[in-house]
This record gives C-alpha cells, structure tokens and sequence, in this order.
C-alpha cells in the first residue's frame, strides 16, 4: 500500500495524444497500461479493447484520440477518455478496465497496488504471453 512510480507528466500525454508503459499484474502477467488526456489531467486503461483483445495503442502508431474518445483500430468503436465508457459499435455497452494513477504537480504516478512498473512503452512480448524479461525492480 502506498507505493507509487512515477511514470510521466501530463503535458507529456496530452502532447503525444496518448502514451503507453506496461506493468506486472499479481498474477506475472504483463499488461500494456494506455495514458489518455482526460480535461486537465490524464486517465489510465488496459491498452485492449472491450471487444476483441486489439491494442488501442500500437507502437509505431499510437493511440487514436478524436474529440476526447479513443478509437479502437480495428473495428472503431470509441471510449471516452474520461469515463472508459463505450456508446457505439461492436464495443457499445462496455467500459475499458481502469488502472489507477495520481497526478500530482504535474506529474503522473502509477499507484494501483496491483500492478508493478516495468517500463515504458509497449510488451515486447507481441501477444502479451511471456512478456519481456524480468530484470526491472523499480517498485518502492
Ligand atoms: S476490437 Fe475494438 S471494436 Fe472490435
């Protein structure tokens, strides 16, 4: 309890339109972590659409982000970027699974106690299997 990473800043996300790191869940699992503006600050999802495990960031493109809602590559339907939440589409009725995060100065700090940081940017692991090597100890 208590543990934070910092991961990035918030003008950082909002000048990209949206980043990506990725985290060890509990269970070994890696999971891609997507950043989207949401008002001032930002907001934390699974980087995996509702529908069909597709990637809403990919590396080498990025993340799509139109009028505050995230659009799915594959199928385009969009989530809100404040609230998760799908309205339209294959995905309608279905909300992005959230990750916690804090803003604080500026500054954007992973702080969901069921994940820990590994590192910026997307799994090397392409379908999310192995993940990459696990050599990172940056929790504290
Ligand atoms: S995979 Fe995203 S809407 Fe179908």
């Amino acid at each position: 309890m208590g543990s934070r990473y910092r991961v990035t800043s918030v003008d950082a996300v909002h000048e990209e339109g949206g980043s990506v790191f990725t985290v060890r869940d509990e269970h070994g699992d890696d999971e891609e972590v997507l950043l989207v503006p949401c008002e001032d600050g930002v907001e934390a999802w699974v980087n995996r659409c509702t529908h069909e495990a597709q990637r809403l960031y990919r590396e080498g493109v990025g993340a799509v982000v139109r009028n505050d809602e995230v659009v799915c590559p594959k199928h385009g339907s969009m989530f809100d970027t404040c609230s998760g939440y799908c309205d339209n589409g294959e995905a309608a009725d279905t909300t992005l699974v959230d990750v916690d995060v804090t803003v604080e100065d500026g500054q954007v700090y992973l702080t969901d106690d069921d994940v820990r940081y590994l590192h910026d940017g997307t799994s090397s692991d392409d379908d999310g299997d192995d993940g990459p090597d696990s050599t990172s100890h940056l929790q504290f």
